[in-house]
């Protein structure tokens, strides 16, 4: 077994692409697919905050600076994924050195049949390394020009290096009017569209729980796009109907009855 490195990038911030990461990697892993999640965003790292992890002795930062072992650094979570998570210490971004991220890598390859790489955001040192490390890119691109500018650099710059992508996640639709439709995006960037995702209270919400939104919320729009996703990666059929899950209908808010009784 050798992994498939999946870098996920994107050019602007906070367009979901630690969500992204999470949510891919629990889903494969729900495959039953050995999966290794790594938070390569050194400067600013989020995965360990986002699945309860940020207090962990051993992080991706003190292998890097040689003063823990991998292993150490390598934790069980959702679905059995590993996570090798970041700390979240500036002194741990002081001492880190990248350079030795591809040797890591090509230490456990063999281990995985997945790797998930969560990327610094943008044009960066370490943004370019994580790109130049993957097997195959996803980018996560909000429907707004200023996503669509930063990924056509991304897109520009990993083209320059021979990469190859599997697609667009277009995140956090459905917000305003004006919104970049799917066919601007898919024309304009050359790529495919994976999967469509809207803004979602259950992301946040699955967030204040430290936990995946395809575990805590695995009804939820997001979660059927990621697991389908993660279903075509691992070449496994799944009927469409199991896995385009609607988000369960509102119920009716239940009339209060007053149990008060009338006092004269
Ligand atoms: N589809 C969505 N619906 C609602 N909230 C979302 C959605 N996608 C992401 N978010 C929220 O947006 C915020 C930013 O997401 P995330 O941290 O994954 O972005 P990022 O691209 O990794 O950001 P950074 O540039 O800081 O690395 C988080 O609070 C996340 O929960
Ligand atoms: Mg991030």
């Amino acid at each position: 077994m050798t992994a498939t490195i999946f870098t996920i990038v994107s050019g602007k911030g906070g367009a979901g692409t630690s969500m992204a990461a999470i949510n891919l990697g629990a889903a494969l892993a729900g495959f039953a697919k050995k999966t290794l999640l790594i938070d390569v965003d050194i400067g600013m790292p989020t995965i360990g905050l986002m699945l309860g992890l940020e207090t962990s002795k051993a992080s991706i930062h003190e292998v890097l600076a040689g003063s823990a072992e991998l292993k150490e650094a390598i934790y069980d979570g959702p679905n059995n994924m590993h996570i090798l998570p970041g700390s979240i210490s500036l002194q741990g971004f002081v001492n880190a050195n990248m350079d030795i991220i591809g040797d890591i890598l090509e230490s456990v390859k063999e281990k995985y049949d997945y790797i998930i790489l969560d990327s610094p955001t943008g044009i960066s040192k370490n943004s370019l390394l994580a790109i130049s490390l993957a097997d195959e890119i996803i980018q996560v691109v909000n429907p707004d020009i200023l996503s669509l500018a930063g990924a056509m650099k991304i897109k520009v710059v990993s083209d320059n290096m021979g990469k190859q992508f599997r697609g667009v996640l277009l995140n956090r639709t459905e917000v305003t009017q004006n919104e970049l439709s799917a066919e601007r995006v898919e024309t304009t960037l050359g790529l495919k569209i994976l999967a469509t995702m809207n803004e979602e209270k259950n992301v946040k919400n699955s967030l204040a729980f430290k936990a995946p939104v395809v575990i805590k919320y695995p009804a939820s729009q997001v979660s059927g796009n990621f697991n389908r996703l993660a279903a075509e990666i691992a070449g496994i059929k799944v009927p469409e109907e199991e896995m385009v899950i609607k988000a369960p209908e509102k119920k009716k808010k239940a009339r209060k009855f007053s149990l008060a009784k009338n006092r004269n």
